[in-house]
Parts: C-alpha cells; sequence; structure tokens
C-alpha cells in the first residue's frame, strides 16, 4: 500500500545484478571446487536457483547476507525440483550447465514474465550445433550430447538474445574444441558470466561484442567472484528519483552500464551525475516528453521500458515509447489507466498523454518491471495505491520497499498470506 506524493532523497546501495546471478548459479554446476559468489542479490528467483541446486545436491553456505559458498563436487544427474524450474525464467541455463557437466539435461520449459511468445528456439540450434539432440515434450526439455560429449562449432543467432548467448556460452565452456557465437548479445552480464567463468579456468574472448569465442576446457577449478551492480535496479531508482522530482544518490553502479538510462533520463531535463561507483540523480521541477525505443544493449533496456512509461505518465506533453525486443510488453498500460493515465497502444507503441497528476488506486503487478512501474506510478500519484501480486517483484529487486521507504516512500506490505494451496502469496487490504 503506498501512500502517494513523496519526494524521494538520500542514498541507495545497489545490489547484485539479477540476471548475472540467475545465469552464474547454474554455472557454478559446471565448477569442479568450490565457488565463492560474493554480491548475490537476495531476491527469489536467486533463492529458488540455489534451492535447485541444493536438490541436485550441491553444498549451499551464506557466509554473510549477500556471499554464498557453492561446492558442486557431489551433485549428480537426478530428477530436479520441476515445479521451481517451472516458474524461472532462468532455469533454461541448467539445460546448457548440465549438458555442459553430465553430456545430458532434463528441464522444464522456462517460466518467468509473459511478454508474449518468448521461445528458446536459438538456445536449442545452439545446442544442436554443439552436437546435442534436444526434445520438447510435454513442458520438459530433454538434451543429450550425442557422443557424450559437446563438440565446440560455428553458431550465427538468427536473433539478438541474452538467454541463447549466455546458454551457449555455458554449454561450450567445457566442449571439446573451439565455438564461435556470432551476433551475440552484448549485455553486460554476458561480460559477467564470462568472467566468472574465466575466473575458474574457462577461455571465453569477446564477451560483451557481437563476436563471442569459447575455448573449451577440461575442467573448471574453484575461486571467489563478486557479481556486477544491477543495471536495472539502479535504472529503476533513478526513474523513480526523476519521477518524483527528488534527489537520490545511487551508490554501488557502474555508470557506463547505465549511460542509455542517463541518457534519456536527461532529455527529460533530469540532472544525472556520475561519479566514481556513484550517480546523482535530481529530478527537474518539470519534466519533458521523450521518444523511447527499447533495443538490445547498448540501446535501452526493454526491462526499464515499465518505470519510465510510469515516468512520462507525468512528464509534460506527449511521448512515443516503441518497444523493439518483446511483441506484447504493454499489458500493464490497463493497470496505468486505472489511475488516470492516457495511454494509446498500437502493437509494439504507446503514445503517452503525460501531464496528467495520477490518483491511487487498486492495481495489479503484472509482472517484474511492471510490478516496479506501478509503485513509482503510487508514489508519483494523490491518495493511495494498492499493488497486488508484490510477489513478482520480490523475484528481482532486494529489499524493494525497505529501499524505497528509507528514501523517504510511504510503502507498507499489508496482510501477506499463504493462499489454501500454499503456493502462491496474495496481498489483501485489511482495516
Ligand atoms: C533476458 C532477461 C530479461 C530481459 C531480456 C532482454 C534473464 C533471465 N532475463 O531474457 O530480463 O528482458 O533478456 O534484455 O536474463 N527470442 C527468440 N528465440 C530465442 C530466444 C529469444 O525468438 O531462442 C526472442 C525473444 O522472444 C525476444 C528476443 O528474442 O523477443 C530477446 O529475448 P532474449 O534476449 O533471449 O531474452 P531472455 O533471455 O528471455
Amino acid at each position: 500500500m503506498i501512500h502517494g506524493g513523496t519526494t524521494l532523497r538520500g542514498e541507495v546501495e545497489i545490489s547484485g545484478a539479477k540476471n548475472a546471478a540467475v545465469a552464474i548459479i547454474p554455472a557454478a554446476l559446471m565448477v569442479d571446487g568450490v565457488c565463492v559468489i560474493e554480491n548475490m542479490p537476495q531476491i527469489s528467483d536467486t533463492e529458488m536457483l540455489l534451492t535447485i541446486l541444493r536438490e541436485l545436491g550441491a553444498r549451499i553456505r551464506f557466509l554473510n547476507r549477500s556471499t554464498v559458498e557453492i561446492d558442486c563436487r557431489n551433485v549428480c544427474m537426478q530428477d530436479a525440483p520441476y515445479d521451481l524450474m517451472r516458474k524461472i525464467r532462468a532455469s533454461y541455463y541448467l539445460i546448457g550447465a548440465m549438458l555442459g557437466r553430465f553430456g545430458h539435461a532434463k528441464t522444464t520449459m522456462p517460466g518467468g514474465c509473459n511478454f508474449g511468445v518468448r521461445p528458446i528456439d536459438q538456445h536449442i540450434k545452439g545446442m544442436n550445433a554443439l552436437g546435442a539432440d534436444v526434445d520438447v515434450k510435454a513442458g520438459f526439455v530433454y538434451a543429450d550430447a550425442r557422443d557424450g560429449k559437446l563438440h565446440g562449432a560455428r553458431i550465427y543467432l538468427d536473433k539478438v538474445s541474452v538467454g541463447a548467448t549466455m546458454n551457449i556460452i555455458l554449454a561450450a565452456t567445457l566442449a571439446q574444441g573451439r565455438t564461435i557465437i556470432e551476433n551475440a548479445a552484448r549485455e553486460p552480464h554476458i561480460v559477467d558470466l564470462a568472467n566468472f567463468l574465466n575466473s575458474m579456468g574457462a577461455d571465453i574472448r569477446g564477451a560483451g561484442t557481437d563476436t563471442v569465442k569459447v575455448n573449451g576446457v577440461e575442467k573448471l577449478h574453484g575461486g571467489s567472484y563478486a557479481i556486477i551492480p544491477d543495471q536495472i535496479e539502479a535504472g529503476t531508482y533513478m526513474v523513480a528519483a526523476a519521477a518524483t522530482g527528488g534527489e537520490v544518490l545511487i551508490k554501488n553502479v557502474i555508470p557506463r552500464h547505465l549511460e542509455c538510462i542517463s541518457a534519456k533520463l536527461r532529455e527529460t531535463g533530469t540532472i544525472v551525475l556520475e561519479n566514481g561507483d556513484t550517480v546523482l540523480v535530481k529530478g527537474a521541477s518539470s519534466l519533458r516528453k521523450i521518444n523511447v525505443k527499447t533495443l538490445p544493449y547498448p540501446g535501452f533496456p526493454t526491462d526499464m521500458q515499465p518505470p519510465m512509461c510510469a515516468l512520462l505518465c507525468v512528464a509534460g506533453g506527449t511521448s512515443v515509447i516503441t518497444e523493439g525486443v518483446y511483441d506484447n510488453r504493454f499489458k500493464y498500460v490497463n493497470e496505468l489507466r486505472k489511475m488516470g493515465a492516457e495511454i494509446q497502444v498500437d502493437g509494439r507503441v504507446a503514445v503517452v498523454e503525460g501531464g496528467h497528476r495520477l490518483s491511487g488506486a487498486p492495481v495489479m503487478a503484472c509482472d517484474l518491471r511492471a510490478g516496479a512501474a506501478m509503485v513509482i506510478a503510487g508514489m508519483c500519484a494523490s491518495g493511495t495505491t494498492v499493488v497486488e501480486d508484490v510477489r513478482f517483484i520480490e523475484r528481482g529487486y532486494e529489499n524493494f520497499v525497505g529501499k524505497l521507504n528509507a528514501l523517504g516512500a510511504d510503502i507498507h506490505i499489508v496482510d501477506e498470506r499463504e493462499e489454501s494451496d500454499g503456493r502462491d502469496k496474495i496481498l489483501t487490504m485489511i482495516g
């Protein structure tokens, strides 16, 4: 429950990157030794992946709040907790990691946020090229290395895909010979996965460019690694500071990863100052309209599209948002309309008539980033907003409510209780 009309001020510390962590945890499956991973974000997606590894036989121990020790030496190929796998998108990384370690894999088709059709054909194309047969049957993915081991290959991705790039890197790490991935995605978390694997003995070059070369190695050894800060979490606080007209110092970031977000915020009139591993965001007294198009990195991230849309609802003038990555990522717009936002959607384009004062309403967090957008809109609105299904937000933001309240927001988790089937949490208003 959000009491709106607050202005964010102060400092916020950014956690480790979700999309790096969710690949690095499966990568630990391939390590013949103990991995100590620092800056692990405390979010439900990483908790679920750690649980999956534990159920496969890994020894997992938190050394402090954000440092986890993972020992997968005794993991054996057995039936995994498929109910958990089904809930997260990143479970697809277990295909590459298990193929690398065991020569075969069985996972569920990935879950995650629903932005329309999200195929994994490019992952499968990559695994096929490396010498694995892949079958999708009754919601499961079965992958088998044809001669028990993968072999390096040249793979051209028909679509720039973060998941396929990282999954092929995982599978190729312990393959025989050299793999070349062309038209690879270039996101910071791809570089982070490659750096993690290289620090454990892999030989991966070119991550962060559109051609990644993986020279297969015999085995990986244990070691320590710190995950990079989360680009999207940082961007969300930047947008929240700007939308509420506040002033927030965002700490523990890599400003280069935020340039695409900083550039668009500056166009709205927001001041963004980079200094070392911080950015200072000072909101303008009145925000200006902008046009945004989401693209693979270094373009404006699709995951920042819903938070930016919430900001543009309170900016002056008409803004145009073009979604360049997914077919259907504007479903949440209906929720913003309940708060008085005027937004027209036609396919992949949303036209936002800004300048309206939003008013609090009961809304849904349709997915992870849409949930964050609802919270930002709620802070800008007059009155009270109740966001339901906050479990989506917990998938990817560590202590979201605590961090925002420390900046001056007025947000309460009202009542969280288990539904009778014991799985889904629901948020109900009381009093
Ligand atoms: C990852 C991120 C997600 C982010 C997205 C784009 C994780 C766990 N999730 O998702 O937060 O929004 O990158 O930055 O890291 N596609 C295909 N075939 C494939 C794979 C993808 O057609 O085999 C399409 C997708 O439907 C989408 C586009 O390619 O239209 C990009 O998807 P991709 O980069 O693969 O996103 P994810 O890895 O699923």
